[in-house]
């Protein structure tokens, strides 16, 4: 409690000018890093016991954030001034530093300001300095979270409270807390089904599939660039649907995108769409054969739906009546926000399209349809005869959209609108005509425009493929390089 005793040396209100101001600014700084060491310790402790009764304490806004478990990935890597815009739910530490920064903003405003009346030989070094070295203390706190520092103690003291309140610091924290809410929020996640079917060519496309956009966290992320605590948080962001579905990860929360592969199940005399089911007719089916190791292989992340196979007609209702089927089951549709369905012949640039899913709608988004919206015009206008027979004004390109929860769950339930009478033999219009069947307005998410950012579609040949994927990796590796590059704390940028 050394902090806590420097605290009360700090005069209240007596101006005995530059000496004093400057043990007052040290102080300051010495009592945001005890702040920040201790709401640090607290976070942790928080995971542990969930402990209300701390955050309940004291009422004053610097405890009004939701104490999160810190996941330390990213934050510790940032230039404070850069780093609220990849703000998520669990950076409380981020938020903290965030703090911190105003607060050294602040402080060296002030003391500028007592500088020009005082002649004081101001430094701006220095407070980058002390910053810095704030910032490996927490690093060091956060490595060492065993201590048992009495947080309310703290915080509750006379001195505490004026510094707390000081109105200037209390207006830039709240501006920052509000700030921090705006991007606070839950982590997008998604369930994301790829079509395919049993054949050669698409099996290798599977291979090469599973190679480059599914396996980007855990095999080609560049390690020299990415710390390791980053790799080992990211390297659970996608997994296979199958292994969350029966229970085979180890940290299923982590999962970000949940994909599978999606095929018929090799059964000619059944339905082209299944939306109703039971013990006796089941939605998927053990894997038709495993005889080979691909066989086996695909086993492990395929869903076999038991339908006939078609790309025509059905086998998305039915892939989205899955996907609902898996997420009622465990009791998680308020954990995952959509779900895709994408081709074989989309390519996935996998940090890009992690940056676009952090940008769409959050959890209570009802009735978004997302992805490449065609009109009547892009559909092929009067050309085409089926244009005509669109229930709204646009569909989403086939090659990948996506479907929040309640709309997926909406189109593959069969009792809420006559699926035959507005089907078409065009799949993705189809979807577009089940989206449209809902009686309330539905919510567009576009995808951005410019083409190659988070995917290209299609991509027919392995070699495009391949291509394709090398130039994403090495704009990536750019983008990360410069932003190492950046990395420092910059208080006068801001
Ligand atoms: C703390 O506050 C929250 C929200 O105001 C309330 O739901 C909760 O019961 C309180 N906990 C305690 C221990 O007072
Ligand atoms: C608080 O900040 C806002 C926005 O920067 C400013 O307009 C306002 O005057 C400030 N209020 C006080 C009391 O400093
Ligand atoms: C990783 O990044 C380093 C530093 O920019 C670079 O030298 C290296 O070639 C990159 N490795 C790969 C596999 O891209
Ligand atoms: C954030 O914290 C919650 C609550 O403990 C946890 O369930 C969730 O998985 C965390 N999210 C991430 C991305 O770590
Ligand atoms: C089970 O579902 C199938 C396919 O929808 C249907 O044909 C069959 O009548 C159902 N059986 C029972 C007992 O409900
Ligand atoms: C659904 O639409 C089809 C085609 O328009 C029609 O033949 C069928 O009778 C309709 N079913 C119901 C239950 O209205
Ligand atoms: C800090 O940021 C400002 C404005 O962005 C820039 O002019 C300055 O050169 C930066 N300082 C350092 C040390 O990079």
């Amino acid at each position: 409690m050394t902090e806590q005793q420097e605290l009360t040396k700090i005069p209240s209100s007596g101006r005995t000018r530059s000496f004093t101001s400057f043990i007052k600014v040290y102080s300051i700084i010495f009592f945001l890093f005890a702040i920040t060491a201790i709401q640090l310790k607290t976070s942790f402790q928080l995971t542990a016991q969930n402990n209300d009764d701390i955050i309940n304490s004291s009422n004053h806004r610097i405890l009004q954030m939701e104490s999160t478990p810190t996941s330390m990935t990213i934050k510790n890597k940032m230039p404070l001034p850069d780093a609220i815009s990849s703000f998520s739910e669990n950076d409380t530490t981020l938020a903290t530093l965030l703090q911190v920064k105003a607060k050294l903003i602040m402080t060296k405003n002030s003391l500028e300001k007592e500088g020009e009346t005082n002649q004081l030989n101001y430094d701006d070094t220095s407070i980058r300095e002390t910053s810095e070295s704030i910032i490996s203390l927490i690093k060091d706190v956060v490595s060492t979270t065993t201590g048992k520092t009495s947080y309310k103690d703290l915080l509750l003291t006379p001195e505490s409270s004026s510094i707390l309140s000081d109105t200037a610091t209390s207006n830039v924290t709240s501006t920052y807390q509000k700030e921090v809410k705006k991007k606070r929020k839950r982590v997008t996640r998604a369930f994301f089904g790829i079509m395919t079917y049993d054949s050669k060519d698409e099996q290798k496309r599977r291979d090469l599939i599973r190679k480059t956009f599914l396996s980007y966290f855990v095999d080609h992320m560049n390690r020299t660039l990415v710390s390791d605590e980053e790799h080992n948080e990211k390297k659970h962001w996608i997994c296979s649907l199958n292994d969350l579905d029966l229970g085979r990860l180890e940290y299923p929360e982590k999962c970000r995108i949940a994909y599978a592969f999606v095929m018929g199940a090799g059964n000619p005399d059944g339905p082209s769409m299944l939306l109703n089911f039971n013990e006796s007719y089941p939605l998927s089916l053990p894997p038709p054969k495993m005889e080979t190791k691909s066989h086996r292989k695909d086993a492990l992340d395929t869903v076999y739906l038991n339908i006939k196979e078609n790309g025509k007609f059905g086998k998305s209702p039915t892939w989205f009546r899955y996907a609902i089927d898996v997420l009622e089951r465990h009791g998680w549709t308020k954990d995952w926000d959509y779900i895709f369905k994408s081709d074989a012949d989309n390519l996935i640039y996998t940090p890009n399209f992690f940056r676009y899913m952090d940008k769409l709608p959050q959890k209570r988004a009802v009735r978004v349809f997302g992805g490449r919206p065609l009109n009547y015009e892009g559909c092929g206008g009067d050309s085409h005869d089926h244009c005509k027979q669109m229930v709204g004004p646009v569909f989403m390109a086939g090659g990948c959209y996506f479907l929040s929860i309640d709309l997926a769950k909406f189109i593959s339930d069969e009792t809420t609108f006559n699926h035959t009478a507005v089907k078409l033999p065009h799949e993705d219009m189809t979807t577009g005509n089940f989206v449209y069947s809902h009686p309330k307005k539905i919510r567009i998410v576009k995808e951005p425009r410019f083409k190659g950012v988070i995917r290209t579609h299609p991509v027919k040949t392995d070699r495009k493929f391949n291509q394709r994927w090398s130039k994403m990796l090495r704009e990536e590796n750019d983008r990360l390089t410069s932003w190492k590059a950046s990395q420092h704390v910059n208080l006068t940028s801001s």
